[in-house]
């Protein structure tokens, strides 16, 4: 008997690449199977890093060959989200821990033909998320507080995904679960057996040595049947 599986997608984080060699390093990881490119946007004020903005995202555009998630961690997202957008952002996700008018955000970012995400830092609850969850195409649960790569996984958040998956299943969302932070060969299986179905992954992957092959492994690993008797 085959089990039906669901399809895992992996996110490969490029703040753990050489951004001297991005071109090199996005390659690299379309060559082992990477489903999207995972751009972490950062202001030096909602997390304490700074990171790249809307031409470099337009740079990668040119060259990738698969979707552009952008991640958002910046205080002000409003502002900026049509810029993002006209890089070639194909997914945008917000954090609502800056967000007073979530729902209106969410409905701005559909309007300009891009998926729409909100993201949940560890100490915030999903609750938060129970009456936008049906215009949502994904939600993303932080595992790690944001700011860095290479931060441990936060154990609590794979019964948070768990819930999640339940709170979008009681209010009729379709959305996706992606997960993003301390996800490696070690942490792979648990998160997905929870429900996560879009993984990130930085460090794991551009601090191996060998990029190509480690997406290849997280990809492979992600996809696997479950071992019997756990229901898929
Ligand atoms: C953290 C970022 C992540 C990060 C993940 O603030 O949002 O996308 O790059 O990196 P790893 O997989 O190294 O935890
Ligand atoms: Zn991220």
């Amino acid at each position: 008997m085959t089990m039906h599986q669901p399809t895992v997608w992996i996110a490969p984080s490029i703040l753990s690449a050489d951004f001297a060699a991005l071109g090199r390093d996005i390659a690299a990881v379309e060559r082992g199977g990477a489903d999207l490119i995972h751009i972490d946007v950062m202001d030096g004020h909602f997390v304490p890093n700074i990171t790249i903005g809307p031409p470099v995202v337009r740079a990668i555009k040119r060259i990738a060959t698969r979707p552009l998630d952008v991640h958002l961690m910046i205080e002000d997202p409003d502002r900026y989200i049509r810029d993002f957008a006209d890089a070639g952002a194909s997914m945008i996700s917000v954090h609502v821990e800056v967000l007073p008018h979530l729902h209106r955000t969410i409905a701005f970012i559909k309007s300009l033909g891009v998926k729409a995400g909100a993201v949940i830092n560890p100490s915030t609850s999903i609750t938060t998320l129970e009456d936008v969850a049906k215009d949502l195409d994904f939600v993303l649960v932080m595992s790690v507080n944001p700011g860095f790569g290479g931060q441990a996984f936060i154990p609590h958040s794979l019964e948070k995904v768990r819930r999640l998956k339940g709170l979008l299943a009681a209010t009729g969302s379709s959305a996706q679960i992606e997960i993003d932070g301390g996800v490696d060969p070690s942490t792979i299986n648990d998160v997905v057996s929870a429900g996560a179905t879009i993984l990130v992954a930085g460090n794991a992957i551009f601090a191996s040595g060998d990029a190509e092959a480690a997406t290849r492994a997280l990809r492979a690993a992600a996809n696997a049947p479950p071992p019997p008797g756990i229901r898929a």
